[in-house]
């Protein structure tokens, strides 16, 4: 059944973590709509309400109690999203020393951000989360903690459980071997807490909500290369390929330094709206270009160039998709995306810069990969063995189910693409298993293959979509039945 209609995926996951922690350290109130109500920002509201911060959550205008804060995930996800509010008055950075330890679920986005935070501005701390997040590597983080002056100890010298003894920090200036925004971030928050030069270069630009956000909250930020909103405008409005292109190459060809300027107190009385993740986007995009008779529009769709890889291969692969509404919302470049069913796609090479831009797409990519004419490869994405999951070995043994030829590398893999009667030929009578070790991303892949090859598959449990996404089966759904919240007819 072809996907078809308009609708708006939920918030962007980033971002919301972000909101939380930057309105929790602001001085005055901070209204946060759209927010994403997934299992790991709930995780970092709960962090937040330990440290002090007061956040209330208002649905269709109610307070609703945060005593159980999960039960909210039991409300119809669509009603949640679009009904409810949050209201952060912030502390000032005056945060307070949790009393336990802190459990942080599947995030790791919580878990390194945080531990920035709980290094500038309490003495004792101590992290964990589930047993995905516990294999995660936290030396990354260890390191420049350390060299701002904090004690960070780690199981194994790299994993959580992890206890910070912190506060007092001085600057760092610091050359991170990996593009990893987490990291970025970590400094830059444990950087609000001194006021010593903080500097972080980076070998190619990650994503940069914290730094845009930072500033919108009026903390002075110096980047090179920043990217001029502007230019990506007229760039989405004059349907510009080329200059796309070329402005992408000088962003994202050499390294980024960031610093942090002497204003370092963060000041709200602001409303911060989130917008749709791409990441969550991608889904539907990839389903919609393989279903035939597909035809969708994603509304508010969060289009940072520093997150916008995968627009960069659906280009190349011949997508069928364009763009409408292109405008830029307190401090994120935001527009409309088209797409509609696009028949022999080019096989696609994916490595270098491209990867930290499309760093959690790549799995659901793999979909497009299988069905392209050719063979398709991604490079230098070692980083994927170390997300929720180790997704190259995921996606790798998953695909082989389908009597897809991949090759596995340390650091990507190779497939050649196939035709949808093939795969279904070799699938004929076989019942299908979808390991997913947890991972969200890894679930909702699969479940867009069902929806292609019309098939049924069994799961590892994949409830784990809640990570980041409670509402995609519902936004499926509505696709599905052509309904949309407006049909595209
Ligand atoms: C994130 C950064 C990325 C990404 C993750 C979210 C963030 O991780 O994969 O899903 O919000 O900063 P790394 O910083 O480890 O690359």
């Amino acid at each position: 059944m072809s996907l078809k209609g308009e609708i708006r995926v939920s918030s962007d996951k980033s971002i919301s973590h972000r909101s939380i922690m930057l309105a929790s350290l602001a001085k005055g109130k901070t209204k946060i709509s759209n927010f994403l109500f997934a299992e790991d920002t709930l995780h970092t509201i709960l962090a937040f309400l330990k440290l002090g911060a007061k956040i209330q959550i208002f649905y269709r205008d109610k307070e609703i109690s945060l005593k159980d804060t999960f039960s909210l995930l039991k409300i119809n996800p669509l009603s949640l999203e679009r009904e409810t509010y949050i209201v952060v008055e912030g502390l000032n950075k005056n945060i307070s020393e949790p009393d336990d330890v802190l459990y942080l679920g599947n995030s790791g986005t919580t878990t390194r951000l945080l531990a920035g935070i709980l290094a500038g501005g309490v003495k004792y701390s101590v992290l964990t989360g589930d047993a995905s997040l516990r294999n995660r590597p936290m030396k990354r983080i260890k390191i420049p903690l350390e060299s701002m002056g904090a004690k960070v100890y780690l199981r194994k010298d790299n994993y959580l459980p992890m206890t910070i003894i912190g506060k007092n920090l001085k600057g760092i200036s610091y050359k991170s071997p990996v593009a990893s925004a987490q990291v970025k971030s970590c400094i830059l928050l444990a950087g609000l807490f001194t006021k010593d030069k903080i500097k972080v270069i980076e070998p190619v630009k990650s994503r940069d909500h914290t730094e845009r956000l930072l500033r919108f909250l009026e903390v002075s930020i110096k980047e090179d290369p920043k990217i001029e909103d502007k230019v990506f405008i007229e760039i989405y409005k004059n349907k510009d390929v080329e200059k796309y292109f070329e402005i992408i190459n000088q962003i994202f060809s050499k390294e980024n330094k960031v610093c942090l300027g002497e204003k370092r107190n963060l000041i709200s009385d602001k409303e911060i709206f989130i917008p749709a993740d791409i990441s969550s986007a991608a889904f539907f995009i990839v389903g919609a270009l393989l279903i035939e008779g597909s035809k969708i529009t994603l509304k508010d769709v969060l289009l940072n160039p520093t997150r916008t890889g995968i627009i960069d291969v659906l280009l190349k692969m011949n997508a069928d998709i364009s763009f409408d509404n292109v405008r830029v919302e307190n401090g994120e470049i935001v527009g409309d995306l088209k797409v509609r069913y696009t028949p022999n796609l080019k096989p696609i090479e994916i490595r270098g810069s491209l990867i930290p831009r499309l760093i959690d797409e790549i799995p659901i990519l793999s979909l497009l990969m299988i069905f392209a004419k050719g063979k398709s490869k991604v490079k230098d994405a070692k980083e994927l063995r170390v997300k929720e999951s180790d997704r190259i070995s995921l996606i790798c043994e998953n695909l082989k189910k389908f009597g897809v030829n991949i090759e596995e590398f340390e650091d990507g893999f190779e497939v050649e693409g196939l035709s949808k009667e093939d795969i279904l030929k070799n699938i004929e009578n076989k019942k299908i298993f979808i390991q997913t070790f947890l991972d969200h991303r890894i679930a909702m892949t699969f479940k867009i293959l069902e929806k292609v090859l019309n098939k049924k598959f069994e799961f590892e449990n994949e409830d784990c979509i809640k990570t980041s996404f409670p509402s995609f089966n519902y936004y499926l759904d509505i696709l599905e039945n052509s309904g949309g919240e407006k049909n595209n007819e």
